[in-house]
This record gives C-alpha cells, structure tokens and sequence, in this order.
C-alpha cells in the first residue's frame, strides 16, 4: 500500500480526540508516513505534544509543529497553513480541522496544491462552495472524503440496510437530539461560535439529517431553524440553543434539537439519539437509537468523567484507546472507522495509480473517486451536497427567526427564504 504524508490543519479539541490518534494508528499500521499538525499558535500544538494519553498511546510516536513550540502562545500565523501545504509532495493528504467558516479556503488550498482532502463536517457553509470543491477536486482527481462519522456506527449501516430491504416502510416522521456538554460554552467555541457564524443544528444537528439522509437517501426540501441565544463567558452572543425542522421530499418530516449545555455533571456525556417511524401497508415500522447510553455504565473513584462527573454512560462505541497486541493503546470506534476510510481510500487510489501514465493514472483515479461517490457510505461533495444546502438554508432561517426556507434541486440547487403569507 502506497502511504501518505498527511498534514492536519488545526490542533483544537477534534484533532486531539479524534483526528491525531487515528492518523498515529495508520502511521504504525502502514498508511501514513510523515505527519504534520498546523494551528493558529503553538498553545494547541504543546497541548497535542503533552498529551499524555495520546503519548501513552502512541509510543515514540511524533509529529512536526506548525508554528514550532518555541514561538509565543500569543503569537498568530493565520496564514502559516499556506506554506505548509505548499510544501508537501503532490498528492498526500490534507485534513482540515479547523472552525466551520475557515473550511473552504483550506480546502481550495489543498486542492490547488494538488492534495487529497479530508474535512471535518460540515465541509462547507454555501452549496456553490461544494460544487465548486467537487468540480476542481474531480478536474485534478483528488479525492475529497467528509469527516460524518455517525454513517461508520455499526447501527446506521444496519439501519441503511433495513431500509434498503424495505424492513422498516417508508419514513415519514422523525426525531433527533444532540445536546453537547455545557463546558463546551468555556473553550475555544466562545471565540468561534458566534450568532453570525453557526449555530447549534448546523454545528451539530447537521449529523442527523446527513443519517436520516444516509438511511433513507431521501432528500431534504424544507428547513426551518429557532435559535435561543445567550452570552459565553468571553462576552460574545451565540446561539446556545437550536430547534429545526426538516422537510423530506417524500413529505417526511425531522425535528432535531441541539444545544451546547448538557449538564456537566450528569452521566452524559452528552445528549444523543434518533427515533424514525415509517409507514408500511396497514402497519408501521420503526427505529429508535439511543445513541447516548450504550449500556455501559461506570462509576469513578475520582471525577474524571466528563465535567468531572463521577458516575457515566461511557460508550464504546465512537472513540476510544484500548489495548490491542501491539504497542501503546489502538483507537477503536466509529470515529476511527471513518477517518480511516477517508485515508486509507486515497492511500488505495494512489496504490492503484502508482505505475500508470498521468493520463491514465487521471482517468482511474476519476473513476475510483466516481465509485467512492455512488457508493454513498464515505460522504463526499457528490454525495452529501444536500448537507451544505440544509446549512445554508438552517442559517438563513434561524437569522430570520425560524421562517422557512426551500431547498431546490435540478440543474442550479439552491435555498430561498419563503416568502411570508
Ligand atoms: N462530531 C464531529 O464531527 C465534530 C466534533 C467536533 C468538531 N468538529 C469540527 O471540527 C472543526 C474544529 O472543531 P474543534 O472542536 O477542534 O475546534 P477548536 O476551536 O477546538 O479548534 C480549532 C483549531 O483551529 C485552529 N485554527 C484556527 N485558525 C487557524 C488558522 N488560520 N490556521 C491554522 N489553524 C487554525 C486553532 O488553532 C485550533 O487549534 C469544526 O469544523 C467542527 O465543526 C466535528
């Protein structure tokens, strides 16, 4: 297998819970060679260094600091990202890690610099910004892989079977929460998560429409967004709290409430589940995940759980360091499972390209790109544009105070505010 350097581009709480250690796991399972970690200043960058859970896990395992350690934690290199790109060899890998509104410009980056892509969710805020990624990265055969890891739980591809096999009916009302824990309103979310940038249902709420999209392939048609706001600690104005409504084309609908204020010291650590009712002949059928307890349950000498709560529902199942037969702690879950998938799939083309022509090796690489995106399980511009639709249209209407805005598909897809009565 053809391995990648891979550079990550922001070093705040996704890169250290999820993104670091499972790039560190491909590195000594094979996949990734050099790696590189670009943030705003060194202070996230000593955090990653420090972390002893990480070091405990990955022994004698490192990775290079973009800016280096020794420069001040005050001092800001918002364009240091650019010249590390620039310097890699063509065709590794670029995760994007970063706040929600700097994606596409590090996206566009990495692309023009002839880079593969892997970016946390949402991809992007705008449709046009998506098709413009999908256009350019499909032109260069690079592939572009979206970091919706709730599709890799084992409960969502068993679900997206049923449906397939029409076990369940057709959906036709659903309802989904995801409440982040209140301590998030202390991090660096109060610098970031202001009312003009994002809001709850799209930081969050986006994950269930993409899973209520991935089981059913039913397209959204109609968002609506209410917003509660309050003060972080800093002083700034964010929406803390999130209620939307979405409209599938088959007249389906999904309500789904997020927040950032699970209490710190319930057994949590979040708020998480989906139920879908569906309609079948002369009956119904059903799903319900509780997707926050998993039917684990631990009680600590000490509050190390999260918001120094003493008693959990810990999961297994999304990210988690546990021994294995090698050295250190594998990270095993459906967050692994699907940075993995994005890696080891351009690590896969290149593998596949390595002794052909460049203009053989464009036109495999286009038709393996075309594969991932027919298949639907990796979410990709292609396959899960209806995301940054149902985000446009969300901000739209939560500025507006939860009017409704229409999602249009066909040659031009593009959202409209309704107009009022
Ligand atoms: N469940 C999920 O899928 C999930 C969970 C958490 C976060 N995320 C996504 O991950 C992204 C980052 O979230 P987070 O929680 O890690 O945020 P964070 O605020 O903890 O970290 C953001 C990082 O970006 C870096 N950064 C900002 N500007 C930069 C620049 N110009 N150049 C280089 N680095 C820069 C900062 O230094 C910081 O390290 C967001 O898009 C978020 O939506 C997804």
């Amino acid at each position: 297998m053809k391995t990648l350097d891979v550079v990550i581009v922001g070093g705040g709480m996704i890169t250290n819970d999820l993104l670091l250690p499972s790039v560190y796991h491909l590195q000594r399972t094979g996949y990734v060679n050099n790696i590189k970690v670009c943030a705003l200043d060194s202070a996230p960058l000593k955090a990653l260094k420090n972390s002893k859970e990480i070091s405990e896990a990955f022994p004698g395992q490192d990775f290079e600091a973009f800016p280096p350690l020794s420069e001040p934690e005050d001092k800001k290199f918002p364009d240091l990202y650019q010249e590390v790109i620039a310097s890699m060899k063509p065709r590794q890998m670029v995760v994007v890690a970063m706040p929600d509104h700097l994606h596409y410009p590090v996206v566009i980056d990495a692309l023009k610099n002839n880079q593969h892509v892997l970016c946390v969710k949402p991809l992007v805020l705008k449709y046009e910004q998506a098709a413009e990624i999908e256009k350019i990265a499909f032109e260069k055969g690079l592939f572009v892989g979206v970091e919706y890891h709730k599709r890799f739980d084992r409960r969502s591809l068993v679900a997206k079977r049923s449906y397939e096999l029409n076990q369940f009916g057709e959906f036709v009302m659903g309802e989904a929460k995801l409440v982040e824990p209140y301590l998030y309103r202390y991090s660096n979310f109060q610098n970031w998560f202001t009312c003009d940038r994002t809001d709850p249902f799209v930081y969050i709420g986006c994950h269930y429409v993409d899973l209520v999209y991935f089981i059913t392939g039913l397209k959204p048609v109609e968002v609506s967004v209410s917003g509660v706001k309050g003060k972080f600690p800093n002083g700034n104005e964010g929406y803390l709290w999130a209620n939307g409504r979405v409209r599938f084309e088959n007249n389906a609908i999904l309500s789904v409430i997020d927040g950032l204020g699970y209490p710190d010291q319930a057994a949590g650590s979040n708020e998480q589940n989906l139920q879908m009712f569906f309609e079948g002949d002369n009956k119904t059928g059903m799903l319900k995940h509780n997707d926050q307890f998993r039917g684990v349950e631990h009680s600590y000498l000490e509050g190390i759980g999260c918001g120094g709560s003493f008693f959990n529902y810990v999961s297994p199942d999304f990210y988690r360091l546990v021994p294995w037969e090698g050295n250190g702690f594998k990270p095993i879950g459906y967050g692994p499972d699907s940075v993995s998938a994005s890696i080891t799939m351009a690590c896969q083309i290149e593998t596949e390209v390595q002794d052909l022509s460049l203009p053989d090796s464009l036109a495999k690489r286009q038709e393996m790109i075309r594969n991932v995106d027919k298949k639907g399980i990796i979410a990709t511009p292609a396959n899960s544009y209806i995301n940054e639709l149902v985000v446009e249209a969300a901000r739209i209407s939560i500025l507006n105070d939860g009017e409704i805005v229409d999602i249009k598909y066909g040659e031009n897809p593009h959202v409209k505010l309704r107009p009022k009565k």
